[in-house]
């Protein structure tokens, strides 16, 4: 199979992790015989330094011709400081959204058994939780009108969802649920917001196309105590674009750490996979950030994007692999993690790669 992926490593530790997540592809593209070609685009402060723009055009050209994306984080501490600045890294990402029709983000949470002491949430409570959240992401809050009255005394946002927007991640989340559990979580705030209500209404509307996936209807508010009291409640959860944003960071302490949080947006063109974890500047460059969640990316754009099942689980069983075999990145380490055993962020990704020419060489089965 011969394909196109564009880059866009973004700022941070974006460039740290999006290298490993290439270097996984590679590993996979000459055991399995396919071809992988690259280009790279900005994206995000880097973007902004260079042409002036978050997202220059270019980049989106780039990413319009690609048969999938791999993509690092944005942001830096600077804009976080001085919300007056009107250029911003997030900017770029919401437009890469927006313009690609990216609108459905799946968020899986899945623990590794060999996780379950790395997370401050209790091992009884973890174990067996599985849970695969649709995030709508291209609508909401996130791209309602915005703005300042009062001379600039007062600001506010929208939240705002139409019908469309609801019913295609619906749809999306349903059939997932199908090939899953059965169980369809839907997350709103319908007892206070009539964007909620709608959401509501329609869910229900669609729910009856699928008789056989059992649905049930939460406030967020609820669903925030639940995920941390009862994980194993939850299969499929459908959410808007804030409340997803919120729910599924607090999720990631369910898997143990926000670096090992996978995510694939797709909508109906080209397929974007990215970590769910953010630029971390306090610890770029430092070789200290786990490149799991961007190999555990390029395992869904494997799956999602090219349909290649087998590799892709290759991917997954490596990264497996190296935490049976006790290997950490200090995201992950507990106390009890001998020294030798917690590797920095290249090492990981290089020890991620022996292991898929292991398990492609010998003993696959
Ligand atoms: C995420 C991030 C982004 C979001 C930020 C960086 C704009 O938190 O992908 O979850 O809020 O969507
Ligand atoms: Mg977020």
């Amino acid at each position: 199979m011969r394909k196109k992926i564009t880059i866009l490593p973004g700022d941070g530790i974006g460039k740290e992790v999006t290298t490993c997540g290439k270097n996984v592809l590679d590993h996979i593209a000459q055991a399995y015989g396919h071809e992988f070609v690259y280009d790279y685009a900005t994206i995000g402060h880097e973007a902004i330094e260079a042409t002036g723009d978050a997202l220059p055009d270019e980049s989106l050209e780039k990413m319009r011709n690609a048969d999938a994306i791999l993509f690092g984080a944005v942001g830096h501490p600077k804009y976080d400081n001085d919300p007056s600045l009107k250029v911003r890294p997030e900017q770029g990402l919401l437009k890469m959204r927006k313009e690609l029709g990216l609108y459905a983000n799946l968020r899986p949470i899945k623990l590794f058994d060999e996780l379950l002491e790395a997370s401050s949430i209790r091992p009884e409570v973890l174990r067996g939780a599985d849970i695969l959240f649709f995030r709508e992401l291209t609508g909401d809050v996130y791209f309602g009108e915005r703005g300042r009255k009062d001379d600039g005394n007062s600001a506010y946002d929208t939240m705002i969802y139409h019908r469309y927007e609801i019913e295609r991640i619906a749809h999306k989340a349903f059939a997932a649920a199908r090939t899953r559990r059965k169980k369809l979580t839907s997350v709103d705030k319908a007892n206070v917001l009539e964007s909620s209500r709608l959401w509501r209404s329609v869910i229900q509307e669609i729910a009856a196309q699928y008789p056989d996936v059992e649905v049930e209807h939460m406030f967020v508010d609820a669903a925030a105590m639940k995920l941390i009291q009862n994980p194993r409640g939850f299969d499929v959860v459908v959410t808007g674009n804030l409340f997803g944003d919120i729910l599924t960071d607090e999720a990631s302490q369910i898997a143990g750490s926000m670096g090992m949080l996978a995510s694939a947006s797709v909508g109906d063109a080209v397929g974007l996979y990215e970590p769910i974890h953010g630029s971390a500047h306090d610890i770029t460059g430092k070789g200290l950030a786990n490149p799991m969640a961007s190999i555990l990316s390029a395992a869904l754009l494997l799956d999602i994007s090219f349909g290649l099942k087998e590799e892709s689980e290759c991917v997954i069983r490596a990264v497996e692999q190296v935490l049976k075999d006790g290997y950490r990145t200090r995201d992950i380490a507990g106390k009890d993690t001998p020294h030798e055993k917690i590797l920095g962020t290249e090492v990981m990704g290089n020890v991620i790669c022996n292991n898929i020419r292991i398990l492609t060489t010998v003993g696959s089965d």
